[in-house]
């Protein structure tokens, strides 16, 4: 498998850490991304070697900055679709693989990074961590599970109110929400998280896939495929009105964006 934009590193027996890195982009997701992320998931997946993946990003200033913008820009509705699957491909690849993903978020984890994080088991930040759903501040929605998985962390309150105001959590209330399930300082984080990897990877294999598939299958009840074709199809939508195009328009220029309170 060959990888532009996907570090591994199998960094002690059973555990692998998976690093995105696209430091000039703050590690957002484009859809190159996206199929690495896949293939590299489902390679965890199929591989006896690797019991337990941590996934983070590269350097120091953010996990991964959100779906990128610079591709989303100029997309019509029905390329945002395909997107969106891309992301949801990816994310359920993660979510589904019969092992523990570990987030270890060092930094920004904004739109669809902040997605990415919630698709893994849980969150272990670092106290430089950033999370937050500024999507409809470019004029669309959460596109990668947003509004299917944040509120398994956190509720459906406290999901809509970060979802609508697109406001920003630092480390210290994301642990307070139960979004980041411990915060450690940031260069103490990836040898805490690690520490917690050598031990889940010493429990039993089976039983630990068998909670895992258990749990996914409680915490969405009604199916979590269903709910993510939906979900997709209505932030496809969103690309046909012209929030989106201001929006990201207004990111690329680096302003305000001027909505006109008109697209639905
Ligand atoms: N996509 C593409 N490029 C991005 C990016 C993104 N999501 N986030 C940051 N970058 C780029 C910036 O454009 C900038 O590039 P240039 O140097 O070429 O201008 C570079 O990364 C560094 O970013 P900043 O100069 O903005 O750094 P900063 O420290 O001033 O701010 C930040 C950091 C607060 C994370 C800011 O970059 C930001 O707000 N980024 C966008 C966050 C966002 O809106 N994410 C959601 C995207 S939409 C989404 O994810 C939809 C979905 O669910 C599918």
């Amino acid at each position: 498998m060959s990888l532009k934009n996907i570090m591994i590193e199998n960094v002690s027996p059973g555990i692998r850490v998976v690093r995105i890195s696209r430091p000039k982009a703050l590690n957002a997701l484009n859809m190159e991304t996206l199929d690495e992320l896949k293939a590299v998931a489902e390679d965890a997946a199929g591989d006896p070697g690797v019991r337990i993946v941590v996934l983070t990003g590269d350097g120091d200033k953010a996990f991964v900055a959100g779906a990128d913008i610079s591709e989303m820009k100029d997309m019509d509705e029905a390329r945002a679709q395909a997107f969106a699957w891309k992301g949801h491909e990816a994310m359920c690849a993660l979510e589904e693989m019969p092992k523990p993903v570990i987030a270890a978020v060092n930094g920004y984890a904004l739109g669809g990074g902040c997605e990415l994080a919630c698709a893994c088991d849980f969150i272990i930040a670092s106290d430089r961590a950033v999370f937050g759903q500024p999507e409809t501040g470019l004029g669309i929605i959460p596109g990668f599970g947003g509004q299917v998985r944040l509120a398994r962390f956190i509720g459906y309150p406290k999901a809509r109110e970060l979802i609508y105001s697109g406001r920003r959590l630092k480390a210290d209330e994301a642990l307070a929400m139960g979004l980041a399930n411990s915060v450690f300082p940031a260069a103490e984080l990836m040898s805490r998280v690690l520490e917690l990897a050598r031990q889940i990877s010493q429990q039993s294999r089976g039983a630990v896939a068998a909670a895992k598939k258990l749990m996914n299958g409680f915490c969405e009840p009604g199916g979590t495929k269903v709910k993510l074709e939906t979900e997709a199809r209505i932030f496809s939508r969103l690309f046909s009105g012209r929030d989106q195009k201001e929006g990201m328009a207004a990111f690329a220029e680096k302003r305000r964006p001027a909505f006109d309170g008109l697209d639905a």
